[in-house]
């Protein structure tokens, strides 16, 4: 599984800390940017990732600014990417079984770095539930 990983600046040190958090585990992002704290654009991040994912450079992706909003908001405008805030357990779980998330988002400057390695790790471990209302429901988005 490749997954990719991008913040703006607002998101940047979380994105750092979940590189090296992830490394130690034997886990490895591409890292898309940005690379320091200077100001940066979240939707060209966002863009960097949908075209990975769209690409198939990236099976799944880590996208990450201060709110974790403008950076969904900017995921979520392109066909065929889920983007989702994981913002509680049962709701990186669920976004897996109902919603296909392919992006998972997080709030750099709203969450603790604890919750945020807890719902990633629940999001990667859970599939997709195959049930047809829930194919259904996704294929009803790209239409
Ligand atoms: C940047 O200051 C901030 O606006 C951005 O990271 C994000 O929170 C936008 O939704």
């Amino acid at each position: 599984m490749k997954i990719a990983i991008a913040s703006d600046h607002g998101g940047f040190e979380l994105k750092q800390k979940m590189i090296e958090h992830y490394a130690k585990q034997g886990m490895f992002f591409d890292d898309l940017g940005t690379n320091s704290t200077e100001s940066c654009d979240y939707p060209l991040i966002a863009k960097k990732m949908t075209d990975a994912i769209l690409e198939k450079k990236a099976d799944m992706g880590i996208l990450i600014c201060g709110t974790g909003i403008g950076i969904s908001i900017a995921a979520n405008r392109v066909k065929g990417i889920r983007a989702a805030i994981l913002y509680n357990e049962d709701v990186a779980r669920l976004t897996r079984e109902h919603n296909n998330a392919n992006i998972a988002v997080f709030g750099g400057r709203m969450q603790k770095f604890e919750d945020v390695v807890k719902y990633f790790d629940i999001f990667m471990k859970t599939g997709f539930s195959e049930e047809n209302r829930h194919q259904k429901r996704i294929c009803e988005l790209d239409e």
